[in-house]
């Protein structure tokens, strides 16, 4: 038991250094462009945990900065002292041991600061050359450093992968100062209590995919890399895909507010082929009927119905209401009334066999 507990620290300890693809990056943020082209006019960006040598969000920003119209680009980076997993992607932007800044006996314990202010931006030839002003930290670039909060104080938008294992803490620390944000997370992130219900009340959301919409993450080469989802691509950097992340946010993008096309309540019974043999099933906890799949959800059902999660990455809330999940962590007064048995909190039963944790919704009327 304490063996798996210690593989699972350092699985997780290792995702803390999974890097993110320009590619990726790239298409979830057209996304936002694309819906208003001013999103982030006149805004200052913060990277927290973007060291500007090698992280593909500041290099994306930096590039973009004219297209985006930004006023400030802040990327941050942590000490290596402090990473579990010291490692970084072997194909750097550039070699940053070369540059007048670098100080051997500062490099270890000081996170890096870069910035691109607009005047700057206006006297840079190129982009990219522009990642080479780069300074040291005062302290180790912890986002939770009084330096970084700083920081984050002063930006109107948060964006980056941060580390899988401070995830919560990370979401706390973004939203405690009312910021706009956009985050990778895992997709089980979905049903932590710090961020249900802001889903639910319609104050975060997913970003533009989920799964395959990443498609995967930049490892160092002492990584082992293993099974069908791990690969070395033309340029020689290792990825690997791991099917479980999602963008969450809660800047605007067109797609959430598309209703999603569906069926009858006759025609999934008749043809949809995870419902016709059963029919809907009734929960024998809750006062819902179950829907097994995302494209099964009945367009004309008035009542209550448990939603896989996946659903949230299709969720158009004026399609749609949130009434909870079926989980024993929520006790929402929605979801208490529900429940057809006040002491059985367990996720939803079908005769007497337990499914997956549901999101209860409910249409809303047109
Ligand atoms: C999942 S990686 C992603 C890196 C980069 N944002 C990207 O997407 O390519 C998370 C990064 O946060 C760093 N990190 C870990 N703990 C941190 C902390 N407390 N404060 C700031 N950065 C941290 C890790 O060392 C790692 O470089």
């Amino acid at each position: 038991m304490a063996g798996n507990k210690n593989l699972n620290a350092a699985a997780r300890d290792k995702n803390d250094e999974f890097y993110t693809q320009y590619g990726d990056i790239q298409r979830e943020l057209n996304c936002y462009y694309e819906y208003d082209e001013n999103f982030l006019r006149g805004k200052t960006v913060l990277l927290p945990c973007d060291d500007p040598e090698y992280s593909n969000f500041t290099k994306f920003f930096a590039a973009n900065f004219g297209l985006y119209g930004l006023k400030k680009l802040i990327s941050t980076s942590y000490a290596s002292q402090r990473k579990k997993f010291i490692y970084k992607p072997m194909r750097n932007l550039f070699d940053d041991d070369d540059l007048p800044q670098f100080d051997a006996s500062k490099d270890f314990y000081h996170g890096r600061i870069y910035t691109l202010e607009a005047a700057d931006f206006a006297n840079v030839s190129h982009e990219f050359y522009a990642l080479k002003n780069w300074r040291y930290l005062e302290g180790d670039g912890d986002f939770r450093s009084a330096e970084v909060k700083r920081l984050r104080d002063q930006a109107d938008v948060i964006i980056t992968n941060p580390p899988f294992s401070l995830f919560r803490d990370f979401l706390k620390w973004i939203l405690d100062a009312k910021k706009q944000f956009l985050i990778i997370g895992n997709i089980n992130c979905i049903t932590y209590k710090e961020v249900f219900p802001l889903i639910k009340e319609n104050k975060i959301w997913l970003g533009n995919g989920m799964g395959r919409w990443i498609s995967g993450f930049l490892v160092p080469d002492g990584y082992e890399l293993y099974g069908t989802e791990a690969r070395v691509d033309e340029d020689g950097n290792r990825i690997v895909a791991t099917n479980q992340c999602l963008w969450l946010t809660n800047i605007e993008h067109g797609r959430r507010h598309q209703p999603l096309k569906l069926m009858t309540y006759a025609d999934c019974e008749q043809f949809h082929p995870k419902v016709k043999d059963t029919g809907f099933q009734r929960y024998d906890n809750y006062d819902a009927i179950e829907v097994p799949a995302t494209d099964a959800i009945p367009r004309d059902y008035d009542g209550v119905m448990g939603v896989p999660i996946t659903f949230l990455d299709k969720y158009c809330p004026e399609q749609f209401e949130i009434l909870g999940h079926t989980s024993a962590n929520d006790l929402s007064p929605a979801v208490e009334a529900l429940r057809t048995d006040p002491k059985n909190r367990n996720r939803g039963l079908i005769n007497g066999q337990i499914k997956y944790d549901r999101v209860l919704i409910r249409r809303r009327q047109q």
